[in-house]
């Protein structure tokens, strides 16, 4: 009787236990916490987006900024492979855009100004002379309203924004909305829609530092990386592009081949000196306005494999170059120079003052619909190389 009894809380412990990993594993969802308030007093939330394989990114809706993401290695081991903090106050400090949305306009517009319909615009200045990632207050630093979205495939939430008329010097008033659904396939997908009501410019990205090998976890230069472009925009030495559609033949920006980030980034070539290393624009192949292809990284030591597809026409890489070792990040890591590169999807740096790169203006009642997808995945060696478009 003793025995049977045993064995039927035995049967009954099992039965809970494996229904409730079951659930845990199985089922995609998204629970929200209080993670602080911003300097005004600001409630900011933190969302975490489960997959139903046990993915999961962590998102706030101060600067939309994911401030984790925790994928397998080669062995199942989930790490978390985005830089940040751990706390809103370190965000709230404002350096380096770890793991934002980027707006009104991704990289640099230079000496804050452009033209549109024969007006002048004159933007915030917060870069040497040139207008920078959307000015003193971008979309990095503002406060979201966020929401939980139902989809089929995954877990997902919305972050919406109204910018308005004159925000650090741009015309209209500007409703951007931005999804993000951590898709079933181990896809952190990012969607980007946005309207107004006078003609303005947008070019929005997204600014996560990864580090495939885990956060903190040392530098990315032996991260292997194909981007798929024939050419880049040389810049001038403030960092804005001079105009030229430089081919990558023959050059340390050739990454048709998967090759180390590391292996030429301190060549004596121009490009790297005045940058710092690698913090250019890729004009991308393919038709822009579908999704191709941009880009993927294998990290040889964990198998982690990601790969980035875009809309977009070109896409920043940035290899943590001004990173200093005076971040600390989460867990206490310490953020040295290059622990980190960043892969930003975009339209050209400068492009409204640019008339031979495709148009950042977004027209009054038109609207602006851009996605990228980051695409994780492991292997055992390096995958073939990618035919480039
Ligand atoms: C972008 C810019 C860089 C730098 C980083 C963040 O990639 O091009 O110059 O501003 O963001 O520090």
């Amino acid at each position: 009787m003793k025995t049977r009894c045993r064995f039927l809380i035995l049967l009954l412990l099992t039965l809970v236990t494996f229904g409730l990993s079951f659930e845990a594993k199985g089922q995609a969802r998204v629970t929200k916490e209080r993670f602080g308030d911003t300097l005004d007093g600001k409630g900011v939330d933190i969302y975490t987006l489960t997959n139903s394989h046990g993915v999961e990114a962590r998102i706030i809706n101060y600067g939309g900024i994911v401030t984790s993401l925790k994928v397998p290695d080669r062995n199942g081991k989930l790490d978390d492979v985005v830089l940040g903090f751990d706390n809103l106050d370190d965000y709230l400090k404002g350096r380096t855009y770890l793991g934002a949305i980027i707006g009104r306009y991704g990289n640099r517009i230079a000496k804050g100004r452009f033209t549109l319909n024969g007006v002048e615009y004159k933007l915030a200045v917060n870069n040497g002379e040139n207008h920078l990632h959307g000015g003193l207050k971008g979309f990095d630093k503002v406060v979201w309203q966020a929401r939980v979205l139902k989809v089929p495939n995954g877990a997902a939430m919305e972050l919406t924004y109204l910018s308005k008329d004159g925000e650090e010097g741009y015309p209209g008033n500007l409703s951007v909305k931005v999804i993000y659904t951590l898709t079933n396939a181990n896809e952190l997908k990012v969607d980007y829609s946005a309207t107004t009501d006078k003609d303005t410019v947008i070019n929005l990205t997204q600014h996560s530092y990864f580090n495939l090998a885990g956060q903190g976890n040392g530098d990315i230069l032996n991260h292997r990386l194909f981007i798929n472009a024939a050419r880049f925009t040389p810049t001038d030495a403030g960092s804005i592009p001079t105009g030229e559609l430089r081919r990558v033949r023959g050059t340390p920006f050739d990454f048709t081949r998967p090759t180390a980030i590391g292996a030429r980034i301190n060549q004596d070539y121009d490009q790297l000196k005045l940058g710092k290393g690698y913090d250019h624009n890729f004009v991308l192949n393919g038709r822009m306005g579908t999704l191709r292809q941009a880009a993927r990284v294998y990290e040889p030591t964990t198998g982690r494999v990601m790969e980035v597809w875009t809309t977009e026409p070109g896409m920043q890489l940035y290899t943590g170059n001004f990173l200093d070792g005076t971040l600390i990040g989460k867990d206490g890591k310490i953020y040295q120079q290059r622990y980190g590169f960043c892969l930003e999807t975009q339209h050209y740096p400068d492009s409204p003052n640019k008339p031979n790169f495709p148009t950042t203006v977004l027209r009054k009642g038109a609207r602006y619909h851009t996605t990228t997808t980051y695409k994780f995945s492991t292997a055992k060696s390096e995958p073939p190389a990618v035919a480039g478009g």
